[in-house]
């Protein structure tokens, strides 16, 4: 797909099947993430790809916890959930790790795969259980969750995009 195609009309996917995207896919998808541009190259960011059905779950219910309803699923059953980190010792590591989900979400689009950035991360990986998450993943540093990206196939046609914002662009 044409790149301003996929960057005008990305959508998110806010219902998944079960279906998992191929391991070729995949790691196209996160090539794209990787090559996010990073303020002075530092490359602040990490991704973890989460795929087991039970380390999803487990995300999820502390996603849940933190929106204050553990009932909710706020992963939409994805079958695939790319967390991204950042190191906050850089002082760029927000701007890396949005630029990360970006890409993410834009290189899924472009390949016909669903993405949503799913928030909280921030939270997650700040509280005792996320550390000890972070621990179990071998993670050591000062990382900071930015944001969750579900990657899977649209369980359900995407919502109808709003209008962009009368006063979105000033041109002068
Ligand atoms: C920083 C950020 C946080 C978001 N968090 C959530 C979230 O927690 N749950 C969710 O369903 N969508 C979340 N989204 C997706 C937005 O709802 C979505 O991008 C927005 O409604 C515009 O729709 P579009 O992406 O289809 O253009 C988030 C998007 C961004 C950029």
């Amino acid at each position: 797909m044409d790149v301003l195609q996929a960057l005008t009309q990305r959508r998110s996917c806010k219902a998944y099947t079960g279906e998992r995207v191929d391991s070729d896919t995949l790691h196209k998808i996160l090539a794209a993430g990787m090559n996010a541009p990073s303020g002075m190259g530092k490359q602040s960011a990490k991704i973890v790809v989460l795929q087991a059905p039970e380390e999803i779950a487990a995300l999820e219910r502390m996603n849940a916890a933190i929106l204050g309803n553990p009932d909710l699923h706020p992963f939409y059953g994805a079958p695939t959930v790319c967390v991204v980190l950042a190191n906050a010792d850089v002082p760029t590591c927000v701007e890396d790790g949005s630029l990360v989900m970006g890409n993410l979400m834009n290189a899924a689009w472009s390949l016909g795969i669903g993405s949503c950035w799913i928030h909280r991360a921030r939270e997650e990986f700040s509280s005792p259980e996320g550390q000890a998450l972070l621990a179990s993943w071998g993670i050591t540093g000062n990382y900071i969750g930015i944001g969750h990206c579900l990657l899977g196939f649209p369980a359900k046609p995407y919502a109808t995009p709003k209008p962009r914002k009368d006063d979105y662009l000033l041109l002068r």
